[in-house]
């Protein structure tokens, strides 16, 4: 696998041996006292975030590390970007400087893929480094749907078949859109459940179903994704309110009593607790949230050691 940069690069196969490799990540680290493994010792591993993060940047940084790879994090707000640096020139700069996997967030959808080309471009059939996608603008986070995947698949023994809801703001979120085609392409059923107002325009091409009404899904559900509502992409204001928002889509505990008590309930973070979720919900044992954190670490230590070691094969 030479990049990850969106899920539709992905086969089912490649899909699921990263799940899997995630999986052997996280039995082989188990009850250990020293979490370090060899694998990627010598290698160096730069997160590049030009936007805020907590999960997938910390989670990224602690698997290079927990596989011996040298992790450089490289902050935008002080960095040269600073000083009016370009997207390609920090990359080509960050490659000089030894990188062998770039990690990148960036506010801009495409900028991941566009990094990619520009050092492939560059390179003249030299080694160039990696790029894993860690969240552009409102297209895809790749590495969260794969975490989420395996949260499901642990939670209920399978994603085939199962029938899951994405629930809320699928108009500006990357989670939503890499969810719903890594889930289908893995056999789920996806119901994406949202007001007119959030739903991106081509949604129709979707592997999807789209409803507006969350009550009457909620029954028969076996996992239920509930996303951020991302107000820094809504230039100050969004319809719904923020009140009809959670009265209508917030998963509060008389709708958490309509769900299968098997049914999964999960969020990417950060958390609005009381607008998208019930702070009891979050808190439940039917939530899956702090063990979405924890599967990140193991997935993200699989990408880089698919990126870093693994084989063409693993990719169409
Ligand atoms: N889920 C997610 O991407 O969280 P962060 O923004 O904290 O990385």
């Amino acid at each position: 696998m030479r990049h990850l940069l969106s899920v539709t690069d992905l086969t089912p196969d490649a899909a699921v041996a990263l799940l899997d490799d995630a999986e052997r990540f996280q039995q082989a680290l188990l009850g250990r006292e020293v979490r370090k493994l060899p694998t990627l010792r010598g290698r160096t591993v730069m997160t590049v975030f030009y936007e805020n993060s907590t999960r997938t940047r910390v989670s990224f940084e602690v698997a290079g590390k927990w596989l011996s790879a040298d992790v450089v994090n490289v902050s935008a707000s002080s960095s040269s970007v600073q000083k009016g640096e370009s997207l390609r020139d920090t990359a080509l700069t960050l490659h000089a400087a030894g990188a062998d996997a770039l990690i990148i967030r960036h506010p801009a959808s495409g900028a991941a893929h566009r990094i990619a080309a520009w050092l492939d471009d560059a390179a003249a059939g030299a080694a160039t480094p990696a790029v894993i996608n860690a969240g552009d603008g409102t297209h895809e986070h790749p590495t969260q749907a794969l975490l989420d995947a395996l949260t499901i698949r642990q939670r209920l023994g399978g994603i085939e078949g199962r029938r899951v809801l994405i629930v809320g703001d699928i108009l500006h979120s990357r989670v939503a859109r890499s969810n719903a085609f890594l889930l289908a392409l893995l056999g789920a059923e996806v119901v994406l459940v949202a007001p007119r107002t959030l739903l991106p325009v081509g949604v129709a091409d979707w592997p999807v179903t789209v409803v507006d009404s969350l009550d009457a899904e909620l029954p028969g559900a076996d996992a239920v994704l509930m996303l951020r509502v991302q107000a820094e992409r809504m230039n100050g204001g969004f319809f719904p309110s923020a009140r009809e928002y959670a009265v209508r889509y917030g998963l509060s505990e008389r709708r958490l009593g309509l769900l299968d008590e098997s049914a999964v309930v999960l969020h990417p973070g950060p958390m609005l607790r009381g607008m998208e979720i019930a702070a009891a919900v979050a808190d439940s044992p039917q939530a899956a949230i702090l063990a979405q954190v924890t599967n990140g670490v193991h997935v993200r230590m699989a990408v880089l050691f698919n990126v870093l070691v693994g084989t063409e094969a693993a990719l169409t």
